[in-house]
């Protein structure tokens, strides 16, 4: 069950957001519709203090500052210049003092037991190796009573670029995730006192592979798995699978593609 996943290093997760951080917004649907379809479930009333968990450019953050205007939000990511966009781009942050972004990891949080009565994570926990670690380190830091708002991505995730990247050659080519039943499992290490676990197929439609992949880039989110194929992928292979990834196109919506989505709704 403390079974590790196969990610890259720290320091290549936070360098590749890091450098999106400027570019992120503009390629960030999705990750807005999920991080609605996260408030939606939230049902809780005036928390005091709340943790962004993996919080990016502060999506989030605007959300619960609006929502929440009394409480304490501290934003922490993994990405330093994630954290600086997000701050320098924060509504709040000329007039108000009780928002702070914090540089930091998930797996290891720097709070003290007992800080939070939410936190929300969207789409942060998968880039964790550890997931054991995260829920009892988000554990942890909830108070009694205190409700954790997780979304993730499982298996199935971008199943299409995968499976098009399979018929040419046998490189990681896309990130890897754990299925819907491990996460929930890791999250059943830790007692909480009820959780509600979503899961459902998000399907997107794409223009072009280059739309997908521009995307994934613009928002820090390529590949980085070891494992992948060193050096420049050749132009012939790029040729064969756009036409794999082509040949999946549905007529009038666009190319279909897969985000296998959980979301954890989870009270200590
Ligand atoms: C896909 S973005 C999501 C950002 C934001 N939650 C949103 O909804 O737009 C994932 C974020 O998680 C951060 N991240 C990745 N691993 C992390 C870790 N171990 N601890 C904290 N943040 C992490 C990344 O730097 C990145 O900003």
């Amino acid at each position: 069950m403390n079974s590790v996943q196969r990610l890259p290093d720290k320091n290549r997760i936070a360098h590749a957001f890091g450098k999106a951080a400027s570019s992120y917004d503009s390629y960030a649907c999705l990750q807005r519709d999920i991080a609605n379809k996260l408030f939606s479930h939230l049902d809780v009333s005036e928390p005091v203090s709340i943790l962004d968990l993996g919080s990016g450019t502060g999506y989030c953050a605007g959300i619960l500052s609006q929502r929440f205007p009394d409480a304490t939000i501290i934003s922490l990511d993994l990405a330093d210049a994630m954290l600086r966009y997000a701050r320098a781009n924060s509504n709040k942050q000329q007039q108000d003092t009780s928002e702070f972004w914090l540089c930091g990891d998930a797996e290891n949080l720097p709070f003290a037991d007992q800080s939070f009565d939410l936190v929300i994570s969207n789409l942060t926990i998968q880039w964790c190796e550890n997931p054991h670690r995260v829920f009892s380190e988000l554990f942890r830091v909830m108070k009694s009573g205190a409700q954790a708002s997780v979304s993730t991505l499982a298996e199935q995730t971008l199943m299409e670029l995968k499976e098009s990247w399979a018929a040419i050659d046998s490189y990681v080519h896309v990130n890897e995730f754990l299925s819907c039943e491990k996460i929930v499992q890791f999250s059943e290490t830790q007692p909480f006192t009820s959780a509600k676990n979503i899961h459902t197929r998000e399907i997107w439609y794409y223009d072009s592979l280059g739309a997908l992949t521009n995307e994934l880039k613009g928002i820090g989110a390529h590949n980085q798995n070891s494992g992948q194929a060193s050096g420049l992928t050749g132009k012939s292979k790029l040729k064969k699978l756009k036409q794999t990834f082509e040949n999946r196109r549905v007529d009038g919506k666009g190319i279909p593609v897969t985000y296998d989505l959980v979301q954890l709704h989870l009270v200590k």
